[in-house]
């Protein structure tokens, strides 16, 4: 068990190896062990929620270079239940995805899905976005859920607050959220689950400091960066993430959560993030939008109705061995094979920028590497 001898105990085949660090920047490049494989570091996980990585096959997500992918607790707790999850064998059986599974614990998906929560100290009680059904999370039942569902990774149960808000409210959701991911810490019996811990405190400096500085005194195997890209401008994100991981350990992995655009997850590499999520890539790939190293591309846009060229030679993907011309048709057409296309270019893309985002690192190239792409991979070219 975890808490060996009265002491709480990190998991078992579970740690991070630093390799390398940028001399420009806070970027740096590493290996996350797990139980289920060796993750290089950035890395980017693909959304898989409802234990699918909606349009493609395990093997095709495979195919686009991911090695780490995310489930919900929220959406598994719901439907099918994380009990009928566990007799089936876990979340990696069920799904048939062999490789390493970090799940989000409820959290955010509370704030942002469900009608009515309630947040008291003891959890969160909240109606069901598919019934309506009144539900209740604790930071005890989220480890619970996510035990079950047999994750390599779990994420503390965090209250994440809606912003602009007052200071106050902002600080108390903080507070509540380090006692909670406390009590995730106490009641986690299952020694090779990773338990990562998640900062808040909104777009202030000083709550951003003290929640790092309350998470660190605990010993979790990671650290996440929470409640960003909830609407607020990036320049205020990249200035709360630089003001949160100089208060982190370098020793262990950060991860930036839900988010974001290719530009986004390059400023947080460059301000010491390791690992990110977004349904960007999956979302914006079912609705025809294509990014590329100059920008995003349209594919619903007629300019595309004649155009021989793949959206990107030197891309590897099953989209990229036709032509835009057949990918705009399949998505005038309302075919299914376009969002599935789109969606294996898109995952591949990012996973692409994750490598090329290593491999400048590694090379000390990191400092002169980001600035060229400021203004090109987030441009928009229709
Ligand atoms: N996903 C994106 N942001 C957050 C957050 O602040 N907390 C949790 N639990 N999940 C997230
Ligand atoms: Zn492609």
């Amino acid at each position: 068990i975890r808490k060996a001898q009265g002491e709480f105990a990190l998991a078992e085949d579970f740690g991070f190896n630093l390799q390398g660090s940028d001399p420009h920047s806070s970027a740096r490049f590493g290996e996350l062990h797990t139980p289920r494989g060796t993750v290089e570091t950035p890395v980017f996980m693909p959304v898989g929620t409802l234990g699918t990585v909606k349009g493609l096959t395990v093997d095709q997500v495979k195919t686009t270079g991911a090695s780490l992918i995310l489930g919900n607790t929220y959406h598994l707790a719901l439907r099918p239940g994380s009990e009928r999850v566990e007799r089936l064998g876990g979340l990696h059986e069920f799904m048939g995805w062999d490789g390493p599974i970090l799940t989000d614990s409820g959290g955010f998906q509370i704030f942002s899905l469900s009608q009515c929560a309630k947040i008291t100290e003891q959890g969160a009680t909240f109606q069901s976005h598919i019934d309506g059904r009144k539900l209740e999370l604790t930071p005890e039942e989220s480890i619970r859920i996510q035990e079950r569902l047999g994750s390599d990774i779990a994420m503390v149960l965090d209250h994440v607050v809606a912003l602009p808000a007052e200071r106050e409210v902002v600080r108390d959701a903080m507070q509540r959220s380090t006692r909670w991911a406390s009590r995730c810490l106490e009641v986690a019996s299952r020694q090779q689950q990773a338990k990562f811990a998640i900062v808040q405190g909104g777009l202030d400096v000083e709550l951003r400091q003290e929640s790092a500085q309350g998470l660190t005194q605990l010993p979790f195997d990671g650290y996440a960066v929470g409640g960003l890209s909830v609407g607020e401008p990036p320049p205020e994100m990249y200035r709360m993430i630089a003001a949160t991981t100089p208060f982190l350990p370098a020793d262990k992995p950060r991860y930036l959560m839900g988010v974001g655009r290719p530009i986004d997850l390059l400023e947080g590499i460059a301000r010491g993030i390791d690992m990110f999520d977004c349904v960007m890539p999956t979302r914006n790939g079912r609705n025809a939008l294509a990014f590329t190293w100059q920008g995003t591309l349209r594919m619903r846009n007629a300019k595309h109705a004649d155009d021989r060229r793949p959206i990107d030679e030197t891309c590897p993907c099953l989209a990229c061995r036709h032509s835009r011309a057949y990918l705009r048709h399949l998505f005038i057409a309302g075919e299914m094979l376009g969002p599935i296309l789109l969606t294996h270019h898109n995952l591949t893309f990012y996973q692409q920028l994750m490598s090329a985002a290593r491999k400048h690192i590694a090379a000390g190239s990191f400092g002169e590497w980001l600035p060229t792409q400021r203004g090109v991979i987030d441009s928009i070219s229709q």
